[in-house]
């Protein structure tokens, strides 16, 4: 692509409407061609990566339990208050510690999320004593006391925020049960309304003996009800233990057993993912021993499925297993990309280290994973997958050691499973979760892209063989999309996520697949990021990323085309705060000034700061200090400080525009000096994009160095002594952004144009070297830019399809609406 500088057209768009606006010209002025795209259709091509889109589907925001795996009962085996080994809870806080400090959200032990009793005639305790067999840690305790006058006791199963029920479907109820009178209590279990007044089904009765047994039954619902309950009671005094109460629609999708909800399947297969990347995310880290999925612990009956407490804080059944997961992927025809825990929990979580002198256990376990999808059925771990309904094996072909973790202690294990796979399974790529030292290799590195609009915006160019070497690993884009507050989830998300996909069609020789992530999010519950489909009971919306995924991924063709793009960018400018970021105090400050004052005024961000006199600051030891100061609205300012380190071999970072957020929502310009290298990058939510190469930089210790570091737009400069080390624009903005590719057997050219601005972008479109014909379809998402989706209006943002044409003589002219995104389908002659 190719852009011309600095005109920001949305400013020319303002004054020719202020010049119509103020009657300086007698008649409307013609807006000029602003951008021309030229597509090379008879030169040089490279194949489509036809696998390049795909989904990271994780338990998160109840995505899977209370979402696309369908039971309707909620903490259905009462194990929601069971902690993980050695986890003590603390009441004050209402978190759980690990062994290692890390804390998480919990509760009192005898809570019983999505269940509550009928008062007064009943009390519920859960009981770790009677269980209904060793896999199985809480059973519910009812105790029901009742003359009959004063009413029936009882519980009521809430589901996840409701059960959804529609007139004349059938679902089908198992639970255990076990009396503990000898002389056995009927109890009565039926659906009713969300205030258990109306009974809105047959009623099933049924009088627990004084043993568990298994009881079932399918109910005819009897009316619609978005938000109905499961009641199990009795009208005299009874005592009676519970357990693995589930409730499954018969109508799942594609009628499997213990299968999906069916509308929310339908839409994440309508995205047609080439491969799903499953089971996380951070739900394959854990936080502690015992809170990640082992595949053996997710499989058969869901009486016996490992269940544990999440990385996300809240009961995870696995009744969406590894066998669940792997049909899915075949039912969706979509390639199997199974996460494993590497041996070391999530490392922003003070993780655990499993012994390395004990990974044969864990590295065993992911050849038994790979045998059990892959085995012949006459073999044992294939006859297993026979007994839960697959006898085909799944072919996986891709497996990956961990999600986000790094460093050393990450490569030696990592090396351990690649070494045992390969060796076993020559054919299945491992994937590694961050690139690997010298001391590793992987075939694919797994890369996060969760960051802001402008990171987005800025960069269909990463992957280019000018940004991206050719000799480093394949790139796997496991999860990305847009975090920043408030715009995740707008049409504005969707255009700056539509331009990095450009570059990722751009570059099918270096990104190999692409998953959006988190997929799936439960409104009733607090989410982590915007998911593609959000839901409740029993509506699902989707948001304007998912639209453009979907015209994405229904429009690849076969060959990209060469497409030279002749637009205008703007500067990526934003404001912020200068500062520094450094861990202990091992570094000395003095004369900080900015654009000449020294610093007195400082925001202490974390760690401690003291200022002894004015341009003075001195750390915290044992600690990340980051501390801000001058003006937060500011984009241009000089600021100059002069450092000493005076202990150990540790680095700073000097920072401009820092809005003072951190992770997702983090903005700054970071130069890094003082361990053999300067660096200076734009860190964007979760993404480090570096502005330079990093370049040789050696750093005394006990030596005062003075940094001047100046923004101004969106030039960077920094200085070290005088000597200019960096100066670097900022990546610009283009108006327009864009990729064609060619189905050679329609004879169609998919041209994707990405319009980043706030006026039309009045375009000329040149297809060199064939004849197309004038009459064109196009495929838009248009709309306002903070627009989103929601249950009210769910089709705020949708896409459009329209037949254009263009005049018979002279050139294809087009006006690309302001923040659109737009699929023109050019019909060779
Ligand atoms: O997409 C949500 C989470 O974000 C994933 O679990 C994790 O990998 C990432 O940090």
């Amino acid at each position: 692509m190719r852009w011309r500088k600095y005109i920001d057209f949305d400013v020319i768009h303002l004054l020719v409407g202020a010049i119509v606006g103020m009657g300086l010209s007698s008649c409307q002025p013609e807006m000029p061609v602003i951008s021309t795209i030229t597509v090379e259709a008879d030169g040089l091509t490279v194949p489509v990566n036809p696998d390049l889109y795909g989904l990271t589907i994780e338990e998160i925001n109840h995505g899977i339990d209370g979402g696309l795996y369908a039971e309707l009962i909620q903490n259905r085996s009462f194990e929601d208050g069971v902690p993980p080994l050695n986890c003590p809870y603390d009441a004050a806080r209402n978190v759980l510690i690990t062994p290692n400090g890390w804390t998480i959200p919990f509760m009192r032990g005898d809570s019983v999320p999505g269940w509550r009793r009928i008062v007064p005639n009943t009390q519920i305790y859960p009981d770790m004593k009677e269980l209904v067999n060793d896999k199985n840690r809480r059973s519910l305790l009812v105790a029901v006391s009742t003359s009959g006058e004063s009413g029936r006791g009882g519980v009521i199963a809430e589901g996840y925020r409701g059960i959804p029920i529609r007139k004349g479907e059938r679902y089908d109820l198992s639970f255990f049960a076990k009396g503990a009178n000898m002389v056995p209590r009927t109890i009565r279990v039926a659906l009713e309304d969300s205030m258990a007044n109306t009974v809105l089904s047959d009623v099933f009765q049924v009088a627990p003996l004084y043993e568990w047994k298994r009881y079932r039954h399918t109910f005819t619902a009897t009316e619609d009800a978005p938000n109905a309950v499961l009641t199990i009671t009795a009208d005299t005094s009874a005592v009676f233990w519970l357990d693995v109460v589930s409730l499954f629609p018969e109508d799942t999708w594609k009628g499997r057993k213990n299968g999906l909800r069916p509308d929310l399947a339908a839409l994440v297969d309508s995205l047609a993912p080439r491969f799903i990347r499953f089971p996380g995310g951070s739900f394959v880290e854990g936080y502690t021993a015992g809170t990640y999925p082992i595949w053996r612990e997710t499989l058969g009956d869901i009486s016996e499925r490992k269940h544990f407490w999440n990385v996300w804080a809240y009961g995870t059944t696995n009744g969406m297993g590894y066998h669940e997961y792997l049909q899915m992927c075949e039912d969706m025809g979509a390639e199997p990309i199974y996460v494993i825990n590497s041996g070391i929990t999530s490392q922003s979580r003070r993780p655990r280290y499993e012994d390395i002198t004990a990974m044969d256990k864990l590295t065993g376990d992911a050849l038994d994973a790979i045998a059990y999808a892959n085995a012949p059925a006459d073999s044992l771990p294939g006859a297993l997958r026979a007994r839960n309904g697959h006898p085909e094996p799944f072919n996986l072909k891709y497996v990956e050691i961990g999600s986000e973790n790094y460093g050393g202690e990450y490569f030696r294990r990592f090396e351990l499973f690649r070494k045992a796979i390969k060796e076993a399974y020559p054919e299945i790529t491992v994937i590694s979760s961050s690139p690997l030292t010298k001391r590793g290799r992987s075939e694919w590195v797994d890369s996060h892209y969760y960051a802001g609009e402008n990171f987005f915006l800025s960069n269909s160019g990463r992957f280019n063989s000018d940004r991206y070497s050719r000799r480093s690993p394949a790139v796997f884009i496991g999860e990305f999309g847009t975090t920043e507050r408030p715009l995740a989830g707008t049409l504005r998300a969707a255009v700056a996520e539509a331009c990095f996909l450009v570059g990722a069609e751009e570059n099918p020789d270096m990104v190999r697949r692409l998953a959006y992530a988190p997929v799936l999010g439960n409104a009733g519950f607090e989410n982590q990021r915007h998911p593609l489909i959000s839901f409740n009971t029993h509506q699902a919306v989707v948001s304007p990323s998912y639209h453009l995924l979907k015209m994405f991924t229904r429009h690849r063709g076969d060959e990209v085309l060469k497409t030279i793009v002749d637009t205008y960018e703007k500067p990526q400018v934003r404001t912020g705060r200068a500062g520094v970021e450094m861990f202990d105090n091992s570094y000395e400050f003095k004369d900080v000034r900015i654009d000449g004052v020294p610093v007195s005024d400082i925001s202490v961000m974390s760690g401690g700061w003291k200022v002894p006199e004015a341009g003075t600051l001195v750390p915290e030891a044992n600690r990340w200090n980051h501390v801000l100061f001058g003006d937060s609205t500011s984009y241009a300012y000089e600021y100059t400080a002069t450092v000493r380190r005076t202990k150990g071999s540790g680095q700073i970072q000097l920072r401009l525009r820092d809005n003072g957020w951190t992770g997702e929502q983090a903005d700054y310009i970071a130069l890094t000096i003082g361990a053999g290298t300067s660096e200076l990058y734009h860190q964007v939510g979760g993404v480090k994009d570096s502005l330079v190469s990093p370049v040789r930089f050696p750093f005394e210790s006990n030596r005062w160095y003075t940094v001047r570091m100046t923004c101004e737009y969106e030039r960077v400069r920094c200085y070290v002594d005088g000597v200019l080390l960096h100066e670097v624009d900022m990546r610009p903005i283009p108006s327009l952004v864009s990729v064609a590719t060619l189905d050679k057997e329609n004879r169609v050219i998919y041209l994707k144009v990405v319009n980043t601005t706030r006026h039309e972008e009045k375009t000329s479109l040149r297809i060199e070297g064939v004849n197309i014909r004038n009459e064109a379809e196009l495929i838009q998402l248009r709309g306002e830019p903070e627009a989103r989706n929601t249950f009210e209006n769910p089709g705020a943002v949708t896409p459009v399809t329209e037949p254009i044409v263009f005049p018979m003589s002279g050139p294809f002219i087009y006006n690309f609406p302001p923040n659109s995104v737009t699929i023109l389908k050019l019909y060779m002659e």
